[in-house]
């Protein structure tokens, strides 16, 4: 088999990148890289030492003094403790958002995923892996959905995994977030050039799952 060969899955929250990133990873055995959890575990890193999240100075003095990695058995950690529940709570996903638009950390974890990338074969999801992580990326793929049929998909995970939040509120942190990714100065959520847009609003998981397959299959790679 070929390697160093990378899949870009990049998109809007909760369109549903992670679920078919980490099917096709399975099923072609490549690694699978959350890139949001990196985020969201510098977030959690914040809370838990009383740093606010918006105090952009105060969370970038985190850079170099906390750890976050996947261990072995590709579990989000910091500083050697899987975190991998305590970064999917609401808190969380209301303040990763100006943690992701802080540059230095950007650079910092985006030197992160390359590093991870080096030498492999990944399924990498994100929002700027197409366009800035890993620009050439044999396939990047564009993934998105109406905002409202995101936020029922995510209201029904959290419900399912026992976190208490409306569906309004979770389309309103849908919208925020889709808002500040986009918007931000250094490596925003763009539509990669040379990206393949899937609109998954009417598709089942197994469908969209199928046709990056395809896809990577028309390519040659595998
Ligand atoms: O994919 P997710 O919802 O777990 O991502 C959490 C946050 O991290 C989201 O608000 C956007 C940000 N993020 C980013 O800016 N760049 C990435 N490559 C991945 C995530």
């Amino acid at each position: 088999m070929k390697t160093n060969i990378s899949i870009a899955i990049d998109g809007p929250s909760a369109s549903g990148k992670s679920t078919v990133a980490k099917l096709i990873a399975s099923e072609l055995g490549f690694l699978y890289v959350d890139t949001g959890a990196m985020y969201r575990a510098f977030t959690y890193a914040c809370l838990i030492k009383g740093i606010d999240p918006k105090d952009k100075e105060k969370s970038c003095d985190l850079i170099g003094k906390i750890n976050i990695a996947f261990n072995d058995e590709n579990k989000i950690t910091l500083d050697g403790v899987d975190v991998s529940k305590e970064i999917r709570t609401p808190e969380v996903a209301d303040n990763v958002s100006y943690i992701a638009s802080y540059t230095p950390v950007r650079k910092d974890l985006i030197r992160a995923q390359r590093e991870i990338a080096k030498g492999r074969n990944v399924v990498m999801d994100g929002r700027d892996i197409g366009s800035y992580v890993l620009p050439d990326s044999q396939v990047k793929i564009y993934q998105i959905a109406d905002a409202e049929e995101r936020a029922i998909r995510r209201h029904k995970e959290n419900l399912e995994k026992g976190l208490h939040s409306t569906y309004e509120e979770v389309l309103e942190n849908v919208k925020k977030r889709d808002y500040i990714d986009s918007h931000r100065e250094f490596s925003p959520l763009v539509e990669a050039e040379g990206s393949i847009r899937i609109d998954t609003t009417h598709m089942t998981i197994d469908e969209v799952k199928n046709a990056i397959i395809n896809i990577i299959k028309e390519k040659g790679l595998i």
